[in-house]
């Protein structure tokens, strides 16, 4: 962790160039962006509040990696990330959510991103717990009173008195008998000899998945959960029995274990440092709140540029009241984005402009672009299509030829019907792929198939050509 926050830019550019392809300018202003945070935290105590933020703006047409370049430098950062749209944001006082729950969502991330790494460490000592759980389940110890013994009683009989004959000899108490079969089954669980069979278990009741509550700024403010509220009054934090086999059981006792094993109070700690230093906030749409000089003078330009008057402190550095304590803006780093087609980032209040100091435009891609973005990338498109198929045996590979007219046809589609970038890919690859999707494993079994530049002719050419399917589909 400590190694990720202190990746030179050029480190970090050369990370993200594993996944994404061209936009060098981008990469390499978010790689001084993130950089730059460190030296602010680094610097000389005297001057480091002097220094102002260095956040980025970015610009470019939809679907050429704006949001994936943030989301990939947030994860090899490992920093909390959340991505927000700017015009869903209200002012305070009217119907919406207000600018500062961006701050309350980030945390919720850093302590959900804190607690599973914490748990992750924990994880062998919940196991073990998890299993004596099951254990008592299915051989509950003597000096317990029956808990969940109920329907597996008679079984239990039967599974002791195998015990007996194979060790042999008597057991001289129901006590060492009750030992001696726990043993054996504590082996048989080890094994996973026994995932299958069906259990009781008494588990945490899952939080039902209610709709989601916005309360008005103000309660959120003093840290009233609306939905926290509701989950209690529904019986949140109760228990229920479920039937499951072993091995599901297993899944589930290991996370409620972990669970019981991190200290809460620390995970809060942990997540709000990091959220505070290293937390990161992409602005969608920034563009949609700024005011077309050209536009009209109303009602929602109003507004819209209230929104930004909210934006404005948190995005200088100011605190945040959140349910687990108060966080602090400063170091967050912001990326606004947006495609800035009608409006100019000048159209944006000077003092907003003034904190997005680094702009940075991304280029549209060419039909060159998307032939890398096809093949390179560590999670490239093909790569995708080759793991999903080879998990039912099925082993494909592209030709060069195939890979180069799917780039074709998808500049082809972008110009003709509309430019939606890199995105056109994911949905010529879906149809490309509709067929042989659905015929294995039923018709086709397992074996090799080699995606050549006719079966792509053959599978979306008539798409191509008729502009009204192509509209829908591609
Ligand atoms: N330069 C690129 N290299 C690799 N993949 C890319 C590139 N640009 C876009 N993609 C892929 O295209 C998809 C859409 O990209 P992304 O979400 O970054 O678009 P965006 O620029 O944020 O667009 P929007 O303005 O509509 O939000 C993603 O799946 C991403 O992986
Ligand atoms: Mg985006």
């Amino acid at each position: 962790m400590k190694k990720a926050m202190h990746l030179t830019p050029q480190q970090i550019v050369a990370e993200l160039d594993e996944y994404i392809i061209g936009q060098k300018a981008a990469k390499r202003s978010v790689a001084i962006a993130l950089r730059n945070r460190w030296r602010r935290m680094n610097a000389d105590p005297e001057i480091r509040e002097e220094i102002v933020p260095n956040n980025i703006l970015m610009i470019g047409p939809t679907g050429v990696g704006k949001t994936e370049i943030a989301r990939r430098l947030a994860k090899l950062a490992m920093a909390p990330f959340i991505k927000v749209e700017a015009s869903k944001f209200t002012e305070v006082g009217y119907v919406g959510r207000d600018v500062e729950s961006m701050v309350r969502d980030l945390t919720e991330f850093g302590i959900t991103m804190v607690k599973t790494e914490m748990q992750e460490r924990v994880k062998g000592k919940a196991a073990e717990q998890a299993q004596e759980r099951i254990l008592d389940i299915l051989i509950p110890p003597l000096n317990s009173k029956d808990l969940g013994f109920g329907n597996l009683s008679s079984n239990r009989n039967t599974e002791q008195a195998i015990t007996l004959t194979e060790h042999g000899t008597l057991p001289s108490s129901d006590e060492e008998l009750n030992q001696r079969t726990r043993e054996r089954f504590r082996e048989k669980l080890n094994n996973g000899e026994l995932d299958d069979r069906t259990i009781e278990v008494e588990v945490k009741k899952s939080t039902s998945p209610t709709m989601q509550v916005f309360g008005p700024g103000g309660m959120e403010e003093m840290g009233i959960n609306l939905q926290e509220m509701l989950g209690n009054l529904s019986g949140k934090g109760k228990t229920t029995k479920r039937k499951m086999t072993v091995a599901e059981a297993r899944d589930i006792l290991v996370d409620e274990e972990a669970e019981k094993l991190i200290n809460h109070d620390d995970a809060i700690q942990e997540a709000l440092e990091r959220v505070q230093k290293q937390g990161i906030i992409f602005i969608d749409e920034v563009d949609k709140i700024a005011v077309s000089s050209a536009g009209s003078k109303g009602g929602p330009d109003v507004s819209r540029q209230g929104v930004q008057r909210d934006l404005l402190p948190i995005v200088e550095g100011s605190t945040v009241n959140t349910k687990y304590g108060l966080v602090k803006t400063d170091h967050i780093l912001f990326i606004g984005s947006g495609a800035f087609h009608v409006a100019k980032p000048s159209d944006l209040i000077p003092e907003l402009q003034g904190r997005f100091p680094i702009r940075v435009e991304l280029n549209s891609l060419t039909e060159g672009d998307f032939y890398n973005i096809l093949s390179q990338p560590k999670n490239a498109l093909t790569k995708q299509y080759e793991a999903m198929l080879a998990s039912e045996g099925v082993h494909i590979s592209f030709t060069d030829e195939a890979v180069k007219e799917l780039a074709r046809i998808a500049a082809e589609v972008n110009e003709q019907v509309e430019n939606i970038g890199a995105r056109r890919l994911h949905t010529i690859m879906s149809s490309l792929f509709d067929e042989l999707l659905f015929a294995v494993p039923d018709d086709i079994k397992e074996g090799n198939i080699t995606i050549d530049k006719d079966y792509v002719n053959q599978q979306l050419e008539s798409l191509v050509k008729d502009k009204d399917l192509s509209q829908y589909i591609l």
